[in-house]
């Protein structure tokens, strides 16, 4: 239904119930061959699915919930959120093309661009993440795509997506975007001039850190030539990881909510420390994308980054080892609290810290538990200066 919430859509999307006995969620599809009741449905198109690779209720399931979430025409899921990435931008950008990337990519987006990219002849330039209509002064003869990611990987700036958007789209030129932090719950890209919408679901969609996945969804304009390269490269992901990603959405409203009343209890009690130097999470008043997210998003999630006061390695080491929730490992999104340091690079753009930047995702715990743990890194950390 058009004006349906999130909620909504999230727990009544992509329901197969009729086809599958009334079982409320798509069963795993475990699937190669499809067998066809004659050469007449073999050769046409009477079936719904073909062949594994090209579909099955699952997938179809999982999909059409993405595509009613974000209001898009076309999803395909992928195996994993990088793998969403380099697809989105070998769906649309071609040898002898030029692509604009922001300097706030995701680390191996930035790898992809310089090695891969580079390799078939695409050439990357990186931009200021908060240039917004002034991007346009960047457009060439063969500009392809502007890619963007907000908030930025580890810096957390918020970009001006619908002024991007604007210039961009004038001079036919398509924009992607990794909406991981947010995801459609909290914006909603497409409504706001984005053709590409990325995702890994391996972070929030999954939600308990059991799954690899990736998501692209495509509005009217775009829905065709992700569908075909999609289709050219092969890509597929399988019933049991469709089917927990789609598990995953029924409660990813509801969760988010939940990250984001902890990330706020944690941001402002963060703010207040002497070991912090300033926190990083647009929800905040005092974060210098707070205007634009305030206009654009509808909430925020758990990820957000913080940085201390200049400390000495081992007061470091004494900080991160001894958490009782925080754990330290790569990824976010899911059920749990996680800590890492922050290593970015930049080659547009400064970003200048003085001190170690550290990244925190607030999961599900109880968020006094959580101000706890920190506090008693604090204390080790002083102990050991
Ligand atoms: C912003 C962002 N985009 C994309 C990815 C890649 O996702 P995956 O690990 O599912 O490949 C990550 C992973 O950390 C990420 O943080």
């Amino acid at each position: 239904m058009g004006k349906d919430k999130p909620e909504t859509i999230a727990v009544s999307a992509g329901r197969m119930t009729a086809e599958h006995f009334g079982a409320v969620n798509t069963p795993v599809y475990r699937t190669s061959t499809i067998l066809h009741p004659s050469l007449e449905s073999l050769k046409g198109e009477q079936l719904p699915y073909k062949y594994g690779r090209r579909g099955t209720p699952s997938s179809r399931s999982f999909e059409s919930a993405i595509e009613a979430l974000e209001g898009g025409v076309r999803c395909v899921a992928v195996p994993s959120g990088l793998n969403a990435i380099t697809t989105a931008i070998l769906a649309v950008c071609g040898a002898g093309d030029h692509l604009l990337m922001t300097d706030s990519c995701y680390g191996p987006t930035r790898h992809f661009c310089d090695k891969t990219l580079k390799r078939f002849g695409i050439e990357t330039q990186y931009y200021d993440p908060l240039i917004g209509d002034e991007i346009a002064s960047l457009f060439r003869h063969n500009t392809r795509a502007v890619y963007c990611e907000s908030p930025g990987s580890l810096t957390f700036e918020v970009q001006d997506i619908p002024a991007i958007a604007a210039a961009a789209h004038a001079r036919g030129i398509s924009v992607l975007l990794d909406n991981t932090w947010a995801t459609p719950v909290l914006f909603r890209a497409l409504d706001h001039g984005v053709d590409l919408s990325i995702m890994s679901g391996t972070k929030y969609i999954g939600g308990h850190a059991d799954v690899m996945v990736g998501t692209i969804t495509a509005n009217e304009d775009h829905a065709k030539r992700l569908e075909a390269f999609y289709g050219d490269t092969g890509l597929f992901l399988g019933g049991d990881d469709t089917y927990l990603s789609l598990r995953g959405v029924r409660t990813l409203p509801i969760r988010l909510r939940r990250h984001q009343e902890s990330a706020l209890k944690l941001t402002h009690w963060l703010q207040t420390r002497p070991e912090v130097t300033r926190v990083l999470y647009p929800a905040l008043e005092s974060d210098p994308g707070h205007a634009i997210w305030k206009r654009d998003f509808k909430g925020s999630s758990g990820l957000f980054g913080v940085e201390l006061k200049p400390v000495g390695s081992a007061a470091l080491s004494a900080f991160f080892n001894g958490f009782h929730h925080f754990g330290l490992g790569y990824s976010w999104g899911g059920f749990e609290s996680l800590v890492i340091p922050a290593e970015f690079k930049r080659t547009a753009t400064k970003f200048a810290v003085a001190g170690p930047l550290i990244r925190l995702h607030a999961g599900l715990e109880d968020a006094d538990d959580l101000i706890a743990d920190l506090e008693a890194g604090f204390a080790r950390m002083r102990a050991a200066s």
